[in-house]
């Protein structure tokens, strides 16, 4: 039997193109980033190169990219680092009860910590209420974390709006764009996001790593201590093969997200006819 793999939200195979990119960060170009002398420098520019393709892909400053170990740890980061960089000024969270796992069992964390997390409902479409999310917000409320796109059903739920109430309320808003970064178009320039989240396995990128978008002048503190990596915001020697592939992942993504998506599907279409008969389904 012929298997057929179509559960691209759950991962993307590589491209060709991102895994020879990667190679030679596991051989001979394998320095620390750290290191003053050539090695690590080599090693450190192709990090640079890679965080301005990042960063490029939704229109964000380079120096506002964190590189993580993926969608889960940048929803972790963002939502318990400004949880905790906050508290003085409230302890509560809003969200919605369709969330990844990487975003509720990091707000189940803080409600065991002190902080108070409310779960907004969604309609039969998996769509949240914009009243729902302004009657939830209080004057102790620092956070707002809704997801762009659902993994599971695909609804795309309302950021450009959410961003706006956010701002006018004075509450940090993240969204865990884990399912649409290099997928659909996003412009941080012109939406009020001050966090998002975004994996590379989910654009034909390698697993183990993913970014933190952080707004310029957001408080936050850091998920992990140790080294002065990633401007200190998050220790550890930097995944520099997966951070070379995520960049080369980003920059054809960027290419391809011009294109008319609509216009592709009868070529879809006749692509998947195309394998239904060869594998006589059809
Ligand atoms: C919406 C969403 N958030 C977070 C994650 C977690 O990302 P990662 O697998 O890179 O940790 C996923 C992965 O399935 C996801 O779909």
């Amino acid at each position: 039997m012929k298997r057929i793999y179509l559960d691209y939200a759950a991962t993307t195979p590589m491209r060709p193109n991102v895994s020879v990119a990667m190679l030679p960060y596991f051989r001979e170009k394998f320095g620390n980033p750290s290191s003053l002398y050539f090695y690590g420098q080599e090693a450190k520019e192709a990090i640079n190169v890679a965080r301005e393709k990042v960063a490029s892909v939704i229109n964000a400053h380079p120096s506002e990219i964190v590189f993580t170990s993926g969608g889960t740890e940048s929803d972790n980061f963002a939502i318990a680092g400004v949880a905790w960089a906050n508290n003085k000024r409230g302890k509560h969270i809003i969200t919605t009860s369709i969330e990844h796992h990487a975003v509720l069992n990091i707000c189940k964390f803080l409600e065991n910590a002190g902080f108070e997390v409310t779960y907004l409902p969604v309609d039969n479409q998996g769509m949240v209420s914009l009243e729902d999310i302004k009657k939830a917000i209080r004057s102790d409320t620092i956070l707002i974390s809704i997801m762009h796109a659902n993994n599971e059903v695909g609804t795309i739920e309302p950021i450009e709006k959410i961003g706006e109430v956010a701002k006018e309320k004075g509450v940090y808003f993240h969204t865990d764009a884990v399912q649409t970064y290099g997928h659909i178009p996003i412009d941080l320039t012109k939406l009020n996001v001050d966090l998002l989240s975004a994996s590379a396995h989910k654009l034909y990128g390698p697993k183990g790593v993913g970014a933190l978008y952080i707004r310029k002048g957001v408080k936050i503190v850091p998920f992990l201590y140790g080294g002065d990596q990633e401007n200190k915001l998050r220790a550890s020697t930097e995944n520099v093969a997966g951070i070379v592939g995520f960049g080369v992942a980003a920059e054809l993504a960027k290419k391809e997200m011009g294109k008319d998506i609509l216009s592709l599907i009868p070529l879809r279409d006749k692509l998947i006819k195309g394998i239904l008969k060869k594998n006589k389904i059809l």
